[in-house]
């Protein structure tokens, strides 16, 4: 009987676990997906991730931004690097999952 508690307590515990863990995962997916596909980052910038290697931006790699930074200038813009937010070119949940894309796989 005790053993079954046990087995229940973990069991409870690990569910939120593990689908925060999908969570990320699908968020991930998207991520890099709107990296290479929709929103082109890896025409301008380097990310061995990706497998991208653009020069016309910074190396991602090198620079490692926060996700705070990247979706700061994927919304905004800066100099010759698209404003995907302002301009409607990707959506909110484009733009979150790509900046977590790229602040957690960046310098991997
Ligand atoms: C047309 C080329 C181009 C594309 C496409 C592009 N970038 Fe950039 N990106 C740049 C350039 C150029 C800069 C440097 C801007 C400057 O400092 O004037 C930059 C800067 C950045 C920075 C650095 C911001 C900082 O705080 O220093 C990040 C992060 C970034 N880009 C991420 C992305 C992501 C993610 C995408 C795709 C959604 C993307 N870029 C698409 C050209 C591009």
């Amino acid at each position: 009987m005790r053993i079954f508690k046990i087995f229940i307590v973990i069991l409870l515990f690990s569910f939120p676990l593990t689908t925060n863990l999908q969570a990320d995962s699908e968020k991930m997916a998207l991520g890099l997906d709107v990296y290479n596909n929709k929103a082109a980052c890896g025409a301008c910038h380097i990310l061995k991730a990706a497998a991208s290697e653009g020069n016309i931006g910074p190396n991602l790699d090198i620079l490692k931004p926060t996700e705070e930074q990247v979706k700061l200038i994927v919304t905004e813009g800066l100099g010759v690097m698209p404003a995907f937010g302002e301009e409607g070119l990707l959506t909110s949940e484009e733009i979150d999952a790509v900046s977590f894309y790229v602040a957690n796989s960046s310098g991997k």
